[in-house]
């Protein structure tokens, strides 16, 4: 017997999901690519091994995995299609009256007649029907029942989904759905298209915000008031982010800084490569965005440390490069290690050729 799964991955990091997902199935092969950085693996394990096993790995690579429990064809309209896939959420029995769930969609290809979210909304209308609870990450069910609130008026720190609820997947692919069920903790992530739920947010200077604000989700930081240094902090996204939420931010960068970060009282811009930026007093939060290669980066990262108080939190992305990505990233985290506690590390859905790690500034060891 063998089972299908789909994984999404950075295209150019996809032999490196592949062998984290092969270390914890042992003969697990890849079988088709559906779109960019999305393909198909197949195993002999099933939903109830693999991915419980592979969440407890916490994969770097691994950015989303789906269970693809049924497999059914496409017609592209709404009166064919919808009621098949209504009848594949109830064939799955998955969600039970009780259950807190959530309904995802992603639609691939053209010439459907319908959206994602109809799907959604149909499937999602039906299993509350039953007794189960819809819960969302994004707007989904709310406008129909006239509740109000949509993502932009969600604080980042109170989104409403919780590990254990349940998930319905559908991958609609041309003139093939590919769908299953499993929870938010085993899929590793909060939604199979995280771009979509941060698309409804309007960006203030730069796509890179997406990045520090996934990370501050995903990795649940608290922003306690106090001093942030924002290393490579040009055009301004994360100062902007940090600044927004009453840090008062050193941003380090020789490039320009946009005049809504730039214009904050509580951003201070200092036009300096940060090998040559001498930090003066303690810092509560360290960021760092530098396009520079990892070695340079985390060096960087060591000698700022001195100036992060002990146990506060710094987020840095480690650009992993096109050649030896896997081996790039260990070793930059056995650098890091040093001076740091490794906290996190993930390639998140808005990172490309690159993983953001949080780290904690650690106590030095007490001498015997
Ligand atoms: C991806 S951008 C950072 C984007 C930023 N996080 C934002 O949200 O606007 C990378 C930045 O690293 C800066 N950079 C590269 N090498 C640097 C160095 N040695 N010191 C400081 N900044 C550097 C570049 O000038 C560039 O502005």
């Amino acid at each position: 017997m063998s089972y299908q799964y789909i994984a999404v991955a950075t295209p150019e990091l996809q032999r490196c999901a592949l062998a984290e997902m092969s270390a914890v199935a042992p003969g697990l092969h890849w079988l088709a690519n559906l779109e960019q950085g999305t393909f198909l693996v197949e195993t002999a394990q099933k939903e109830d091994v693999f991915l419980p096993a592979l969440a407890r790995a916490e994969p770097v690579f691994v950015k989303h995995i789906m269970p693809a429990q049924r497999r059914v064809p496409l017609a592209r309209r709404k009166v064919d299609d919808l009621p098949i896939l209504l009848r594949v959420a109830q064939d799955l029995g998955a969600v039970r009256a009780g259950d807190h769930f959530t309904v995802q969609c992603r639609r691939v290809g053209k010439g459907f007649d319908y959206t994602a979210k109809d799907v959604e909304v149909l499937v999602g209308m039906a299993l509350e029907a039953c007794g189960a609870t819809p819960v969302f990450c994004d707007t989904d069910l709310r406008p129909l029942r006239g509740q109000s609130p949509t993502i932009d008026q969600y604080p980042d720190s109170e989104l409403i989904l919780e590990d254990w609820h349940k998930v319905v997947f559908y991958y609609l692919l041309g003139d093939t759905a590919y769908a299953g069920a499993s929870t938010i903790v085993l899929s590793l992530n909060e939604h199979c298209d995280e771009n979509r739920v941060f698309a409804r947010r309007s960006r203030d200077v730069c796509r890179s915000e997406f990045k520090l604000l996934e990370a501050l989700r995903r990795f649940k930081v608290d922003l306690a008031p106090g001093r942030a240094l924002d290393l490579g902090a040009a055009p301004g996204g994360w100062a902007k982010v940090l600044a927004d939420r009453g840090l008062h931010v050193t941003a380090v960068d020789p490039a320009t800084l946009d005049l809504k970060a730039a214009d904050l009282p509580n951003v201070i811009h200092i036009r300096q490569r940060a090998e040559e930026f001498a930090p003066t007093g303690v810092y509560d939060l360290l960021v760092n965005d530098m396009v520079l290669p990892a070695d340079r980066s985390a060096a960087i990262m060591l000698h700022t440390a001195p100036h992060l108080k002990y146990g506060a939190s710094a987020i840095m992305t480690i650009k992993l490069g096109y050649h030896t990505p896997c081996d790039t990233l260990q070793q930059t985290l056995a650098t890091l290690g040093s001076a740091f506690e490794v906290v996190h590390a993930k390639c998140l859905f808005h990172n490309r050729q690159e993983a953001t790690v949080m780290l904690r500034r650690a106590r030095p060891e007490p001498e015997l």
